[in-house]
């Protein structure tokens, strides 16, 4: 009769750990409920890698927006989604064909052609349609893709609340089970060593499984405490060490130096022109941005579409083009009339570079003086979508770098008397910034 009641209670536990596993993977997996016809996520990165080029979707581009194209279509012009198709693979066969409608779209976009998409499946559209259809992607929600794309400080938050979750109750469920067989067992050999457990029961006042119930209970919380510590350790140790090199903040508006100072080639001096002249390079003021963004307001993008690098960051076309509608925001520029509203907001960009204050540094000595390109201490900035810390920054790697490189004495005069005395004193032609006194405390030090 016993033997049922342990049993009865392993179930019991057994069956609510169930439940809890199930709701949670329902809860997972409800979120990528697929829509009836076509799956909007497959249909963005098909839109993205073929259509992103000419279309947007909610703003006219070289081709139409298409957000609720499928609908639009069908409400004003009565066209299904055979004809989308048709379109789609081979719109210059429709035009051909003498439809109406593609020819008056076609007159109407200044006779553009469209590419035509013959590989494309009628399911690849479907997909696309169904991307189209669904709501449009918040420029944040591409923001937090890149912060989960990036790498260093911010890559700890890629870990989702789902992953710990999950994680804590599998290890919840298996705890519980142990401590149900613990529980069996003991009461087995208590059983067995002729104990009378309803004797014990009735003397102490509780029931044995209550009492070793409520210890259990104070045993699962100090696990559940002492793993959430470990959590919270772990991921500032984390945070520590994405400080530093490679530090790659998110900035309020996404910069590139790639598009600007790759892509475009345009000289850093013209944005960071202090740099030949004083201790610090500084950053541009928003209105270097409007010299040429007063009429640079669309990203054109690739022609391809955007890269596959893009896309795996979380680019389109679409959040590019909304980063200059912030650009225009935080300076207040009134794209419609073409005029300042005075209503500015400037921009907090995240500093990136930073010595501590006892270090004293100073840029046109390195960049004017020395004729150091700014790359060999930043890295190679044309090629960077996000701004990071390319160099360590520290005691040790300044110094190296004084013992290696030779300074330039030529059309110095100042150099070249100094020049002379310590070269005969190290007997030597070329002297390192080193031996010039690159390595006095006082000179790095205030
Ligand atoms: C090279 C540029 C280009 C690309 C790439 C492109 N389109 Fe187009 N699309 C156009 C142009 C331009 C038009 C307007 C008609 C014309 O001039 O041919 C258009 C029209 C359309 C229309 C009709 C919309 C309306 O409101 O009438 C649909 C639907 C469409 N495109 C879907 C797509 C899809 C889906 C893709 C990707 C698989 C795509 N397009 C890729 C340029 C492009
Ligand atoms: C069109 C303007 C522009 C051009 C050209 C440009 N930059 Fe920048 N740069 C910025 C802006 C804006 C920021 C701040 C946002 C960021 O960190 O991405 C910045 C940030 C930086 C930083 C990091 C500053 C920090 O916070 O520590 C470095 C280093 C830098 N640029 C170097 C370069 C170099 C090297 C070039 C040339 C290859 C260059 N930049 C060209 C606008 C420009
Ligand atoms: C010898 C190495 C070196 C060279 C060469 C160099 N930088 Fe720097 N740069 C630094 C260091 C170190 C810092 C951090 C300075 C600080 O925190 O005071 C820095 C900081 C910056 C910053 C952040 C803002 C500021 O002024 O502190 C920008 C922007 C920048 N550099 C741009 C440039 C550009 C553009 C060039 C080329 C014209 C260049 N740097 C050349 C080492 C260098
Ligand atoms: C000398 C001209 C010039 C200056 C100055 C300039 N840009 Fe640009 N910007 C461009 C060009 C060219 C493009 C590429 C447009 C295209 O490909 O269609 C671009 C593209 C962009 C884009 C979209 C693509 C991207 O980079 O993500 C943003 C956002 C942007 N710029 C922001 C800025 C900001 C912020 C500043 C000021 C710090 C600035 N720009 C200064 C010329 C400039
Ligand atoms: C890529 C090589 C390089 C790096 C990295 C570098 N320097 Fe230099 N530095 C030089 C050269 C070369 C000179 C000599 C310039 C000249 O001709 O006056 C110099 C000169 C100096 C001077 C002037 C020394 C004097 O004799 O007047 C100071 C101060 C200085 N650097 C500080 C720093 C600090 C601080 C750092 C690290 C944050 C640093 N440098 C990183 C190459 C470098
Ligand atoms: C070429 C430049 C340069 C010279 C020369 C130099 N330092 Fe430094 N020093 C630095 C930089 C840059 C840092 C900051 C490093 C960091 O933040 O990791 C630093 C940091 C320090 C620190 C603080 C360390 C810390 O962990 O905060 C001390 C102490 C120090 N230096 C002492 C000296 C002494 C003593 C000398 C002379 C023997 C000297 N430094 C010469 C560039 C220099």
């Amino acid at each position: 009769m016993k033997k049922v009641t342990y049993r009865n209670q392993i179930s019991r536990v057994l069956g609510v750990s169930l439940v809890v596993f199930l709701l949670f993977s329902i809860s997972i997996f409800a979120q990528d409920g697929a829509v009836a016809s076509g799956d909007p996520a497959k249909g963005k990165a098909l839109f993205n890698q073929n259509c992103a080029a000419c279309h947007a979707l909610n703003r006219k581009m070289t081709g139409p927006a298409l957000a609720n194209v499928e609908s639009r279509l069908n409400a004003d012009e009565g066209l299904d989604r055979e004809w989308i198709y048709a379109w789609v693979k081979n719109s210059p066969g429709v035009i051909k064909s003498g439809d109406d409608y593609a020819n008056k779209v076609f007159n109407e976009y200044n006779q553009a052609p469209m590419t035509p998409f013959p590989t494309l499946s009628n399911d690849d559209i479907d997909n696309i349609l169904a991307y189209t259809a669904a709501p449009p992607p918040e420029p944040v929600a591409a923001s937090a893709a890149v912060a989960e794309g990036g790498e260093g400080g911010s890559s700890s938050t890629g870990i989702s609340n789902e992953m710990i979750l999950g994680a804590l109750v599998i290890i919840l469920g298996l705890l519980v089970m142990m401590l149900v067989l613990v529980q069996g067992t003991l009461k087995r050999i208590a059983v067995a060593n002729g104990l009378d457990l309803e004797k014990a029961k009735s003397e102490s006042g509780l029931p044995l499984w209550k009492a070793f119930a409520q210890n259990q209970f104070l045993v699962l919380v100090t696990v559940v405490i002492l793993l959430l510590s470990g959590a919270y350790f772990v991921y500032g140790w984390m945070m520590q060490v994405g400080v530093d090199q490679g530090y790659e903040p998110i900035q309020e508006i996404h910069y590139s130096h790639k598009v600007h100072a790759g892509d475009n080639k345009i000289d850093c001096k013209y944005c960071h022109s202090s740099a030949r002249v004083s201790k610090t390079s500084g950053i541009p003021s928003l209105n270097v941005c409007m010299n040429c963004h007063k009429s640079i307001y669309e990203y054109k993008g690739n022609p391809e579409g955007p890269s596959q690098e893009d896309l795996a960051n979380g680019y389109t076309n679409e959040f590019y083009t909304g980063e200059i509608k912030k650009l225009y925001k935080a300076v207040g520029w009134d794209e419609e009339n073409q005029s300042y509203t005075g209503e500015s907001k400037p921009v907090e960009w995240i500093r990136i570079h930073n010595l501590p204050d006892l270090v004293y540094f100073n840029h046109s000595q390195h960049v004017s003086v020395a004729g150091i390109e700014c790359q060999t201490c930043h890295g190679p900035v044309e090629e960077m979508e996000i701004m990071s810390q390319f160099a360590p920054l520290t005691m040790g790697w300044c110094i190296n770098c004084h013992r290696e490189t030779n300074v330039k004495v030529e059309n110095n005069e100042y150099y070249a008397k100094i020049h002379e005395e310590l070269s005969k004193k190290y007997g030597v032609e070329e002297l390192t910034a080193a031996q010039m006194g690159g390595l006095e405390c006082g000179k790095c030090h205030y």
